[in-house]
């Protein structure tokens, strides 16, 4: 008698390589052929992240597995499937969605994220939370990029497995993602495993920059050294390799990412107009803040004299405040 176990793991594994011939040899997988073509998707991408399709049927995956003899009930607790209400009869809980399979750090694969082909709700739909799919201990595609991240001394860390595979286009293959905004201990602890730098490239929505800002935080507090990949508004950055194209996103996106404190100039200016006095001196009040954290004097230094050239104001006067904030907090 096999374990749950390896049922689960068979059961994602015969799953992913089922959606995957859907997807590139059939006709039901053509409309989802055609729209990862139209946004970008290679033939090797979708082969090295072994995309798939799921078609729209509800028992199609429950039919299939049941021929290869798993238990039912099994497939359901690991969420292949689910169930009806009233007769507890397991049917396709994925229909008509392009799948991604998510690994765990051993490159096995625990959980699906399925997006919807066109508008509808939820645009993504992830695996149920298991006994092996922990969504906010996920780093997704870590099984893989762990050795260039080490090789490179450096990780890139996304929101999401479509920007993860589209900066793979580009050649960033040192890229991982929680799934969503949140970062967890545990996650922090699987990236330094591996490196003490990670860019962080989220998205450049209200959401993203402000997890980018509370993210950092908690990577700089765990010993990391943060960068963070600027976009322009309103882009992720699939949506800017799709645009620029990869070139440009790896030279001037990552390329180009800034320092922690470099973000926080930027970032405290979100929404506020500087030619209005109040906001500006907030403002001002801000950086000083950050700037007091500083540990060494030479960057608190280069960071006053910054301040104090964008806005004429006396590098004394910007001196002495923020010395009186450092009292304040020591
Ligand atoms: P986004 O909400 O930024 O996706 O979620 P998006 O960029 O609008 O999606 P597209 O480009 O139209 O397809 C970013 C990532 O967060 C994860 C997914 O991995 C997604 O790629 N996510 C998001 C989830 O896992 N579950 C969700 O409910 C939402
Ligand atoms: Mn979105
Ligand atoms: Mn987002
Ligand atoms: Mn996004
Ligand atoms: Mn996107």
């Amino acid at each position: 008698e096999k374990s749950a176990l390896t049922h689960w793991y068979k059961g994602h594994l015969l799953a992913a390589k089922l959606f995957h011939h859907v997807l590139i040899s059939t006709d039901e997988g053509k409309d989802a052929r055609e729209y990862l073509r139209q946004r970008g998707f290679t033939k090797e991408a979708i082969d090295h992240f072994q995309i798939g399709y799921a078609p729209n049927s509800w028992d199609f995956l429950t039919n299939f597995l049941n021929k290869r003899e798993l238990p039912m009930s099994e497939m359901v607790e690991c969420g292949l499937l689910a169930v009806r209400e009233f007769d507890k009869k397991p049917f396709d809980r994925f229909r008509d969605r392009i799948m991604f399979p998510i690994w765990n750090k051993q490159g096995e694969i625990i959980a699906f994220g399925g997006r919807i082909l066109k508008d509808g709700n939820p645009k993504y739909l992830n695996s149920p939370e298991s006994d092996v799919f922990n969504k906010s201990q996920i780093l997704y595609y870590i099984h893989e990029a762990r050795k260039v991240i080490r090789k490179k001394s450096e990780a890139v860390l996304f929101e999401g497995y479509v920007d993860v595979i589209a900066a793979w286009r580009a050649g960033i293959d040192n890229g991982v993602a929680t799934l969503g905004t949140a970062l967890t201990e545990g996650q922090v602890k699987l990236l330094h495993r591996n490196t003490d730098k990670v860019i962080l490239c989220y998205d450049s929505d209200n959401a993203g920059q402000n997890a980018t800002f509370k993210n950092a935080k908690i990577l700089e507090q765990s010993g990391i050294s943060v960068r963070v990949a600027r976009l322009p508004d309103g882009m992720d950055p699939d949506d800017y390799i799709q645009k620029f194209g990869g070139e440009r996103f790896s030279q001037d996106v990552i390329g180009q990412s800034l320092t922690l404190m470099g973000f926080k100039f930027q970032f405290f200016r979100r929404g506020k107009n500087l030619q209005d006095e109040g906001q500006r001196l907030e403002y001002i009040q801000s950086i000083l803040h950050e700037i007091s954290k500083l540990k060494h004097a030479v960057e608190r230094d280069h960071y006053l004299r910054q301040l104090a050239d964008e806005f004429s104001i006396s590098l004394e006067a910007l001196k002495q405040e923020q010395f009186q904030i450092y009292k304040s907090q020591s």
